[in-house]
């Protein structure tokens, strides 16, 4: 075959239409056999180095699409699965993988208007929707990002542009500058700090309460020990909700403080601001509409597949001025503000179509689809601390604020804080081992806890109880064959 002919073979439209077809109905067995359980498996636990050997091989060697896919499916982690409970990742509405396959194929790379006049509209439509759902005004703006840690950069960015003394952007760092943010924030808050030259000295960890929210009554006096240092505090992050615990912080007095201080708040609701969508649980964001830039993740409890992040602006202007530069191969005027030319605001240049995913879930399943999911999540997280509150030989480390629930078990009440953290990740260990279940683990305290996302709506109260007996039972067998854990 020439050049030209394999290069046509490519793009053959009848050949993507016939494994097309036959794609659409391997996804939808997939997906119905996950749902019905009738596949058990939910993670294949294989090791790395048996992983990389497995594709290695299969690299090698001749096989059609179809197969390959096939064996991608089957080896991966089933998020769609019920008894998927593990990280903060959406399972996502079949109706947004199917809008992948056609925001793929036009591939509009968004950062400038003719080459997203779609993508750029309806990120407009998403960015507006969502921020309305936070209560913001008129002035409020928002544009998507490849990620909560990008957009988490992207709001330090704006807050160092708009409050601190010198313009770091163009001058570069003259001042000692800082942020304030609670111990228990996501560690991509840290690394942007870092990224935006703040150092250790620059970022102020304040201690959590026993809800593991920030202790808002020493918020003065960090501030005042960050000023005797010589540091400029320019921006304050709340958390909506930990990634540890799902804990929210006291959107209100953060910012009160925030406002007394000249101080810009950001609220990083990647996991937990998805609560704006819903009547029941928005109390927990309660001041959120005051901060001056909010993160949410519709790739966590918004059914929407990775990445897919709206940044929003109480102020929306504020952000045209973070990334002031000239690039007149994209733009004729760097000044004005475009919210059509999305690369004018992020740091993205080519930028993945990401609204189309969110768009299409709400238009197929309408706008109150978020609030059913993110309500579903709440209240299974609530089920399944009451059932393990009613079995004695179980501990909640936490009452859950979301849909995180960190527990333990103890078995026997002389057996020391290393015992437990021992058979706890012993657990966990076997249990993931089984595939039957997959869940996660983390440390609370120094206590090792097993912990739960339910991220899943189609999660019921028996897949709960099945997973308490499941844990009972390695629990048995893991005590009978190590003695120091009996
Ligand atoms: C609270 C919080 N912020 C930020 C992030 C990072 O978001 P992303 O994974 O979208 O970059 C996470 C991820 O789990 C998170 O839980």
């Amino acid at each position: 075959m020439t050049n030209n002919q394999r290069l046509t073979e490519v793009y053959d439209a009848e050949q993507f239409r016939a494994i097309g077809k036959e794609l659409i109905d391997v996804l939808a067995n997939h997906l119905g056999n996950l749902q019905s359980q009738e596949t058990k498996t939910v993670y294949p636990n294989n090791a790395p180095e048996d992983e990389l050997q497995f594709w290695e091989n299969d690299f090698k060697q001749h096989s059609d699409p179809i197969q390959t896919l096939t064996t991608l499916l089957n080896r991966s982690q089933q998020t769609q699965h019920p008894k998927y409970m593990g990280h903060q990742t959406a399972v996502p509405a079949p109706i947004s993988a199917l809008t992948g396959l056609v925001t793929d194929l036009v591939n509009n790379s968004t950062g400038v208007y003719e080459m997203g006049p779609v993508s750029n509209a309806m990120e407009r439509v998403v960015t507006d929707f969502t921020a309305k759902k936070i209560g913001y005004g008129e002035q409020a703006s928002g544009l998507m990002t490849s990620g909560g840690s990008l957009a988490n950069l992207t709001a330090l960015l704006a807050a160092r542009k708009d409050k601190a003394p010198q313009n770091v952007w163009e001058e570069g760092h003259n001042e000692k500058l800082a942020v304030l943010v609670s111990e228990e924030a996501h560690y991509c808050i840290d690394r942007a700090a870092r990224i935006l030259g703040l150092g250790d000295n620059g970022i102020i960890k304040v201690p959590v309460d026993e809800n593991f929210k920030i202790r808002t009554d020493l918020l003065p006096h960090y501030l005042k020990k960050a000023k005797e240092k010589g540091l400029h505090v320019f921006c304050i992050i709340g958390c909506a909700g930990s990634t540890a615990t799902g804990s929210y912080d006291d959107l209100e007095a953060l910012a009160k403080f925030s406002t007394e201080n000249n101080i810009w708040l950001h609220v990083d609701g990647a996991h937990g601001g998805a609560v704006v969508f819903s009547e029941k649980y928005k109390r927990l964001t309660q001041g959120m509409e005051k901060a001056d830039s909010v993160v949410i993740d519709f790739h966590k409890m918004l059914m929407t597949p990775v990445l897919s992040t709206a940044l929003l602006f109480k102020q929306g202007n504020k952000i045209y001025r973070t990334f002031a530069q000239r690039a007149q191969y994209l733009w004729d005027s760097p000044e004005t503000e475009e919210w059509y030319n999305s690369a004018k605001r992020t740091f993205e240049c080519s930028k993945p179509f990401l609204s189309a995913k969110v768009y299409l879930i709400l238009k197929t399943h309408g706008s109150d689809i978020f609030e059913k999911n993110v309500d579903q999540l709440y209240d299974s997280a609530q089920l399944l601390s009451q059932l393990i509150q009613a079995k004695p030989e179980f501990e909640l480390v936490h009452e859950p604020q979301s849909n995180i629930v960190n527990f333990r078990y103890i078995p026997n009440a002389n057996m020391n804080g290393a015992e437990l953290n021992e058979l706890n990740g012993q657990i966990r260990k076997q249990l993931i081992a089984s595939g039957k279940f997959y869940i996660v683990q983390t440390t609370i305290n120094n206590k090792r806890t097993l912990r739960c996302s339910i991220m899943n709506p189609l999660t019921s109260k028996n897949d709960f109880l099945e997973l308490l007996d499941e844990i009972e039972k390695l629990a048995f067998s893991i005590r009978g064959t190590a003695s120091v854990l009996a």
